[in-house]
């Protein structure tokens, strides 16, 4: 069985999503800890109402980053974590906490990385007049959203969207694409060249790309 940390800084919906995908998929691998940096996460319940361990390492009022990133680490390793999730965790992360769990550590973020790094990715997205937005999964190195990408989703913007329209497309695409590409690293086939990551022995349709219901074939 490999261990599961997973960080949240608020709903949870993506750690619920790789949750439920790894009992029903029954997983070699278990959630050991879903940790959040904010005490009143509303992820923290459902965390709980699945059964699963919870644990706080607040970091309000926490200015130094490396110790505060310190604490978080040792919080983490006492899982033996094969891979730490960060799902919608919020904070920055210092260099040495991702070098630290470098190659294991994997981010979802809600853009077609590397249009839109950063926050505000929705309204961004809208502000920029885009037709095609998304979500990325990536492995976390040094630089902000810019790891290599194991899994991209694509979905439409529509005509008078509006921020919370695209947003809610986008989640559920996030939900699709997270377990997808945790699957992929816990079944180690997941090969990583330079900024590049192909997967081994791929099945019809693992091509990493998930496009919007009406393109699939
Ligand atoms: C998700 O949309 C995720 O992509 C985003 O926060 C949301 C968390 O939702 N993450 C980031 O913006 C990271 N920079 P969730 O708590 O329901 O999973």
């Amino acid at each position: 069985m490999k261990n599961i940390v997973v960080l949240i800084s608020g709903r949870g919906s993506n750690m619920i999503s790789i949750a439920q995908a790894c009992l029903s998929q029954c997983w070699p691998a278990r959630i050991a800890a879903v940790i959040s940096n904010r005490p009143q996460a509303a992820g923290l319940a459902a965390a709980r109402a699945l059964g699963l361990p919870v644990e706080v390492e607040d970091s309000a009022g926490r200015t130094d980053r490396e110790a505060y990133d310190a604490d978080l680490a040792r919080r983490i390793d006492a899982h033996s974590p094969d891979l730490v999730l960060l799902a919608g965790y919020m904070r920055i992360l210092t260099p040495a906490f991702v070098d630290r769990f470098a190659g294991r550590l994997l981010n979802i973020h809600p853009s077609l990385l590397p249009s839109f790094p950063g926050l505000d990715t929705h309204r961004r997205a809208l502000e920029a007049g885009v037709k095609v937005h998304g979500a990325t999964v990536h492995l976390v190195t040094a630089e902000l959203d810019s790891g290599p990408i194991l899994a991209q989703a694509a979905v439409p913007v529509m005509p008078g969207d509006d921020e919370d329209a695209l947003s809610a497309r986008v989640l559920e695409a996030e939900h699709a694409i997270y377990p997808m590409a945790v699957r992929w690293m816990i079944d180690e086939r997941v090969e990583v060249r330079g900024r590049t990551v192909r997967l081994r022995d791929p099945g019809p349709g693992e091509t990493g790309l998930l496009l919007p219901r009406s393109e699939r074939a």
